[in-house]
């Protein structure tokens, strides 16, 4: 079957990478739909994790699973995958959901983030009947033990299948009675507590980037609308907020978990909170400053082509006059793109690792 996968259905990633070397799926795809294959009988409500481009909704739009969408890019893509494919739209969740019917299997396509397996884990042991299997595939060079003890705090049997095509499948059957979680982690930056759900970016402590970016950021009393773009738990607009509470403050995420952690820290009458990937939904020269500390990483990939997008998305929603301050690892060398739209890019700070960049509109 996996021989036939290209040609069966065509399929896009959200990103359009430069580098074509970037599939849609892997060989733990193939896995997990060739486990499906196998089943004795089909599942009456399949739920299916962190399946990025919608590989896996349109090989088993049959059976209406239930996607359990993390983040808008991903949301988007399914639905576009789909439809270029002609094929009915799936179920669509969130995974702090209560769904609304119980789950009998569930596919997991095991994400880098181990909080966010575990956060899996919980939302399935929570859906689901007490006879639920889980797949969960993963690629064998991501193995690490804490996968089996994850497993293991939610079921009594968890069992790895042989390996195929360097992929394998952790296989869990009996649900344990487990006491619900809230699956939120708290830290703290300048005595100030910030809590988030688990998975979201920078678990331990707030990222030193972004602790960087906080003590170097230029804030002016006349920046009335400002963006935090990227805004993960929301520490960078919260912390602009503490100064200037008159100032309506935007933040936006692709990640649900990251808006809803957000939205856990920073509450208030001229604060928004937006589940999105580009800056689309904005009207042009809406900002007079726009901060972040921009993604590069997507699971185990580095890719600036979403970063680069993202930017050429702040210039237009900039007001004229206005600023986009951005804090970077040195190597991603962001100087050369900024100045090719932008009027002016002056260095604000620079340390070992990290650069601040203002620029101007
Ligand atoms: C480096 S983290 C920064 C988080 C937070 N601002 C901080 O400083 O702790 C980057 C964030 O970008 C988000 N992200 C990834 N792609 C995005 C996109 N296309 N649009 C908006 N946010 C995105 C990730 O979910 C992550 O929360």
């Amino acid at each position: 079957m996996s021989e036939n996968l290209d040609n069966k259905y065509s399929f896009k990633r959200y990103d359009l990478a430069d580098d074509k070397t970037l599939k849609a799926w892997s060989a733990a795809d193939e896995y997990i739909l060739e486990t499906f294959d196998g089943l004795e009988s089909k599942p009456d409500h399949l739920a299916i994790y962190n399946d990025r481009f919608g590989f896996l909704a349109c090989y088993l739009h049959s059976v209406i699973p239930t996607m359990i969408i993390t983040n808008k890019s991903q949301e988007k893509t399914i639905d576009r995958n789909l439809k270029a494919n002609d094929l009915p739209m799936p179920h669509f969740a969130n995974p702090l959901s209560v769904l609304d019917n119980k789950i009998d299997i569930a596919f997991v396509k095991i994400p880098k983030s181990l909080g966010l397996f575990q956060l899996f884990l919980e939302h399935i042991t929570q859906n689901s009947t007490d006879d639920i299997t889980v797949f969960c595939g993963f690629m064998t060079r991501y193995f690490t033990p804490n996968l089996l003890q994850i497993a293991q705090e939610y079921f009594e049997v968890v069992e790895q299948s042989r390996a195929q095509k360097k992929a394998r499948l952790l296989i869990l059957k009996k649900k344990k009675e487990t006491v619900k979680k809230d699956m939120i982690t708290s830290l703290t930056y300048k005595e100030q507590e910030y809590r988030q759900y688990q998975g979201v970016f920078s678990a331990e402590h707030i990222d030193y980037a972004t602790q960087f970016f906080l003590d170097h950021l230029e804030v002016k009393e006349t920046d009335q609308c400002i963006l935090d773009l990227a805004s993960g738990n929301g520490v960078i607009g919260n912390e602009i907020f503490k100064k200037f509470p008159e100032a309506e403050i935007h933040l936006m995420d692709d990640s649900f978990l990251a808006v809803s952690s957000a939205e856990l820290n920073i509450q208030g009458e001229h604060i928004h909170h937006h589940f999105n990937n580009d800056l689309s939904i904005f009207e042009d020269d809406t900002f007079d400053l726009i901060v972040t500390n921009p993604p590069f990483h997507f699971e185990y990939e580095i890719n600036i082509q979403i970063t680069l997008g993202l930017f050429r998305g702040c210039y237009k929603c900039l007001k004229v006059g206005g600023s986009l301050q951005v804090v970077a690892n040195k190597h991603l060398y962001y100087k050369v793109h900024l100045e090719r739209l932008f009027t002016t890019v002056q260095v604000l700070a620079v340390a070992k690792k990290f650069v601040v960049y203002k620029c101007a509109k």
